[in-house]
């Protein structure tokens, strides 16, 4: 019989669980469920006679890859699959795949959030800001980006976009501000939200020549990957501009210095959040699950990203 793991430390909610395994039941396969993980040992163990894996934010090395013995395919529930080893599942015919758009909405309304719970002081007491009628520059403009702009054209935002990869028509369409070039955006807004993938060319791209850009006050939000802000640069933004703020759901690897002097105008969420609502979890969820039985029975990569 086909077995589908689900390898999630960051486990989903049971409900998405519940729906996960009523589709690979009816397509007749067996769900095996691996929640709460402590080590990659745990995942590289389970993962040696399954046919397929859903995974999170879990890592999809190699050592995971080559232990699957059947493994034929791994579906990323969400949208950045920087975490899977799209190398090794190529080198051993294994098909990957991200679920897009699914979960896009959760992440759009943490970066409002976020950014709500920042102009207001951090619910401190003291008199904040609006964010009606401040500038927004949205950092790509994907499910993601779409979702933040409707969002914050409801707070009354001003909202810009770059992204290299959408049309001037598409985002014009939107009722967004279209920018030309990265560092008009940053040049232009108070708010700049990120939702740009980490990859080899967006890593440590956010830096201070960049940043040290925007207009005062200025306010970075982060619901998309660390590795994309070089980190060093993020701590003199802080030390330099005593006007920059911080809100991240995926925590810097230098956190414990920037709290060390900033604290007040750096926020991380506890655990990463974005998609971590139970509405996201089963629209991403039943959607890998739905592909995976679609690609076993009848062949269909749509969403593969190891072409
Ligand atoms: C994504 O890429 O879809 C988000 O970062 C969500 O990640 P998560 O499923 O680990 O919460």
């Amino acid at each position: 019989m086909i077995k589908v793991l689900i390898a999630t430390d960051k486990p989903f909610a049971p409900v998405a669980v519940k729906g996960i395994r009523k589709v690979v039941e009816e397509a007749g396969f067996e769900l095996v469920l691996l929640e709460n993980y402590t080590s990659q040992d745990d995942f590289v163990k389970a993962v040696a006679d399954v046919d397929a894996v859903i995974i999170r934010s879990d890592k999809a090395d190699k050592s995971v890859i080559d232990a699957g013995n059947k493994l034929k395919i791994i579906v990323r529930a969400g949208a950045g699959y920087d975490n899977i080893d799209l190398q090794a599942a190529t080198a051993k015919g294994v098909i990957a795949m991200n679920t897009p758009g699914q979960n896009s909405n959760a992440v759009a309304e943490l970066a409002l959030g976020m950014m709500v719970y920042y102009a207001r002081n951090f619910f401190n007491g003291k008199s904040g800001s609006e964010l009606m009628g401040k500038k927004l520059g949205i950092h790509a403009y994907g499910y993601v980006g779409k979702n933040v702009a409707r969002i914050a054209k409801g707070f009354g935002m001003e909202v810009f976009a770059f992204d290299p990869f959408i049309s001037r028509l598409e985002i014009e369409k939107d009722g967004v501000k279209w920018v030309s070039s990265v560092e008009e955006l940053y040049s232009a807004c108070h708010y700049i939200s990120l939702h740009i993938p980490a990859n080899s060319q967006t890593k440590q791209s956010v830096n201070f020549p960049l940043l040290s850009k925007m207009p005062s006050p200025a306010c970075l939000v982060n619901t998309a990957r660390a590795e994309v802000i070089n980190e060093s640069d993020l701590l003199k933004m802080f030390q330099e501009r005593k006007d920059f703020a911080y809100l991240s759901d995926v925590e810097p690897a230098n956190k414990a210095e920037i709290e060390a002097g900033f604290k007040a105008r750096l926020f991380c969420t506890p655990k990463k959040m974005g998609a971590q609502t139970e509405e996201a979890n089963v629209n991403a969820g039943i959607a890998a699950a739905k592909q995976i039985v679609n690609f076993i029975k009848n062949g269909d990569k749509t969403f593969q990203v190891n072409k």
